[in-house]
């Protein structure tokens, strides 16, 4: 890998339950080292967000956990961690749209928290673990699981896949590589307290500015996405013109 750290140690499995677990393991039995990727060709119980579990075509798509140790992050920051991730999943994807199809960087956007889109469909999703100690984070897991070369989604699920989208099968590799250059990149960037890293997160919020369908508390709410705050809660401009946030407790988009 042509980074600096992200990646450095590198462990490729051809089988796991998950990635994250198994990144979970090394933290919790103190032997991951900071910017230690795993990368599984296949994986049998990939977990998602809210329990669901994840799918990844074997041999076609990315299911990677990257950990990381930090020194003192504060707890009330944690959700920089996830603006880290979906910039970097996001720079990745829009850099493999970008050489193929016309326009297409625009089109790839974050879905609050972390869901990266192509238009409306979903590309990749991440699931990240945080390890804390006395109001620290300390120990970092980021679970990215990257729709590559699978073409066979279930037309259900609202997802999509880069040779989808680009129409020619992708290099996972390259991919991957570029992944953990992006992470190094905004990981530095959070470190520095670079205003960039909110700006760019910013900026790039799918629906952002645009009425969007909610459940807010499992009723039905159309508002307007403006940005997050620190503790990562989303700002919404509300049809009678406030701006409240709400939190994943409370707040989701409504499933189409
Ligand atoms: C989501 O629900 O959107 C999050 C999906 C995260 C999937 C990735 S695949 C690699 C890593 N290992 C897991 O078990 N999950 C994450």
């Amino acid at each position: 890998m042509r980074t600096r750290i992200i990646g450095q140690r590198f462990i490729e499995l051809s089988s796991v339950d998950s990635t994250n677990k198994y990144a979970a393991d090394l933290l919790a039995a103190g032997r991951a080292v900071h910017g230690t990727v795993i990368l599984a060709h296949e994986q049998t119980q990939g977990r998602g967000q809210r329990g669901r579990t994840w799918l990844s075509a074997p041999g076609l798509d990315i299911a990677t956990s990257v950990v990381l140790s930090l020194a003192e992050w504060p707890v009330a920051d944690q959700f920089a961690l996830s603006k880290v991730a979906a910039l970097a999943v996001h720079d990745v994807v829009a850099d493999a749209m970008r050489y193929h199809v016309d326009g297409g960087t625009g089109r790839v956007r974050i879905k609050w928290p972390n869901d990266i889109m192509v238009d409306r469909k979903k590309v990749a999703g991440i699931l990240i673990q945080n390890e804390v100690v006395g109001g620290s984070v300390k120990g970092v897991v980021i679970g990215i699981g990257l729709n590559v070369n699978n073409s066979d989604l279930d037309a259900g699920l609202n997802a999509t896949s880069l040779r989808i989208e680009i129409g020619l099968p992708q290099d996972r590799m390259a991919l991957l590589e570029l992944l953990c250059q992006r992470l190094e990149h905004w990981l530095d960037a959070m470190l520095r307290q670079d205003p960039a890293l909110d700006d760019r997160y910013r900026e790039l919020l799918w629906s952002r500015e645009r009425f969007a369908h909610f459940e807010l508390d499992g009723a039905p709410m159309e508002g307007r996405p403006l940005d997050v705050d620190r503790s990562g809660r989303l700002l919404v401009e509300t049809a009678d013109g406030r701006v409240e946030a709400f939190g994943l407790d409370r707040l989701r988009f409504a499933e189409r």
